[in-house]
């Protein structure tokens, strides 16, 4: 597949822009401070907080998952069985958990991760969703693949 260039422009804070690339979703997502603040305090609930499994190039192999901190760009494609998961970026109570930090939920078998595709323990899905590779050609542009 050949590689897709996309704008960032319009992607407002908080919000996620999904983008086809070799027939896969890719989420890109403009985190917010609050959204990325969250993030450490997760680790204990977390399979791999660290990143260590083969699920993401070495430059994302970090805290955020991410070139810059505030751009998630990731397969939203389930670790588990492959369904697509939905994007639930506030942070605010949720019937499958009160304490909701922000993320991702499988509607298919109730799988959860944070905001930087991070699964969280006690799920069907074993591991993190994959970040492509990508790079940014300017710095309103990310180019995946
Ligand atoms: Fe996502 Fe099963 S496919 S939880």
């Amino acid at each position: 597949g050949a590689p897709v260039t996309q704008s960032l422009k319009k992607i407002e804070l908080g919000q996620q822009l999904i983008v086809g690339w070799r027939s896969l979703p890719v989420f890109i997502v403009n985190r917010t401070p609050e959204q990325l603040k969250v993030l450490p305090a997760q680790d204990p609930r977390l399979v791999d907080p660290k990143s260590l499994m083969d699920q993401q190039p070495k430059y994302a192999q970090n805290g955020t998952r991410s070139i810059k901190p505030e751009w998630l760009v990731m397969i939203g494609i389930c670790t588990h069985l492959g369904c697509v998961p939905d994007f639930k970026g506030e942070i605010k109570p949720e019937p499958f958990d009160p304490n909701w930090q922000g993320g991702y939920y499988c509607p298919c078998h109730h799988s959860r991760y944070d905001i930087a595709g991070r699964v969280y323990q006690n799920v069907p899905a074993p591991k993190n969703m994959v970040i492509p590779p990508y790079h940014f050609v300017d710095d309103m542009t990310v180019q995946i693949g």
